[in-house]
């Protein structure tokens, strides 16, 4: 089928109460093994770019691949701009048929942010594609939360949350709920009460940045409490590349690319398929 909203499955996942990956992708390879998850668990999925791999990789070979590819998937597939930082990307985005964009203003003042998002939302809107936007200090909370008495004042403020997503209009908001972008030095302390707290308020998809290396546990736990988008990045690569580090252990001479690249695929399609299993949207397709 072509490619669907985000909006479209995560208003599904946020009825039925799980929540749908959303997968960073590097190169073709990692691409497929999040595809091929995907259709062998019959599960709904989202492919995200970020900035730094659109740069790597090119809009037009991404679009072309995942929009080509989706059409003859049964699964609906949306291609995500993970992290936007400006209306320029995300415009570019748009342009090149994404069905979702990332705008981050999360580091921005509160009226500034609102601003910003409003932007991207008006624009996005008259081409029928969904925004996500973030509120609250997401990247630097797990470094501090184990020595921070009070790590409150980094996660998402709920009442703030409303008043953004009521002058707003996003379609998904990322909160910051203890979690943080690449390997954990420390284990997550993940504020589940905050998770519900919003999702009472907001009753509307919320999504959870910073996943990777979060106990299976706790993963479950804030589905429970209201999280219906999880983003990967890290396990994805840290499989991919631990493998390629295998293969090049055992046969150092090697020089047929795919020798190391299958495998790797296969690794980070692993990584993807237990992922899906634990988010809950296996046979949501
Ligand atoms: O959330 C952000 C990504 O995990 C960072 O990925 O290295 O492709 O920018 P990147
Ligand atoms: P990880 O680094 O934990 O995989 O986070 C990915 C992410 O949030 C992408 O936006
Ligand atoms: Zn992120």
């Amino acid at each position: 089928m072509p490619l669907v909203t985000t909006k479209k499955i995560l208003s599904k996942a946020n009825k039925e109460n799980y929540a749908v990956g959303a997968f960073n992708f590097t190169n073709m390879e990692t691409l497929q093994a999040i595809i091929s998850a995907a259709r062998e668990l019959n599960s709904p999925v989202i492919v995200q770019s970020s900035e730094g791999t659109i740069k790597y990789m090119g809009l037009d070979y991404i679009t072309a691949m995942v929009t080509s590819i989706a059409k003859k998937e049964k699964i609906p597939i949306a291609l995500h701009l993970d992290h936007g930082s400006t209306v320029e990307m995300t415009k570019d985005c748009i342009k090149a048929r994404y069905t979702s964009v990332m705008i981050d203003g999360s580091a921005l003042k509160l009226e500034e942010n609102i601003a910003l998002t409003k932007k991207v939302v008006d624009l996005a809107k008259k081409s029928k594609v969904s925004v996500e936007a973030e509120l609250g200090k997401l990247g630097i909370i797990s470094d501090f939360i184990m020595s921070t008495a009070d790590a409150s004042m980094f996660l998402t403020n709920p009442e703030e949350a409303k008043r953004f997503v009521k002058e707003t209009k996003v379609d998904a908001l990322a909160i910051a709920i203890g979690t943080a972008h690449g390997p954990f030095k420390n284990k997550p302390k993940l504020a589940f009460d905050r998770i519900e707290e919003i999702k009472a308020l907001l009753k509307m998809p919320l999504v959870m940045h910073g996943a990777s290396g979060v106990p299976d546990d706790d993963i479950k736990r804030a589905v429970k409490a209201g999280i219906n988008k999880i983003n990967i990045n890290t396990d994805i690569r840290q499989a991919f590349s631990a493998s390629i580090k295998d293969t090049f252990a055992k046969k150092p001479d090697t020089y047929k690319i795919r020798a190391y690249l299958d495998p790797a695929r296969t690794a980070a399609e692993e990584v993807v398929k237990n992922k899906i299993r634990l988010f809950g949207s296996v046979g949501k397709a």
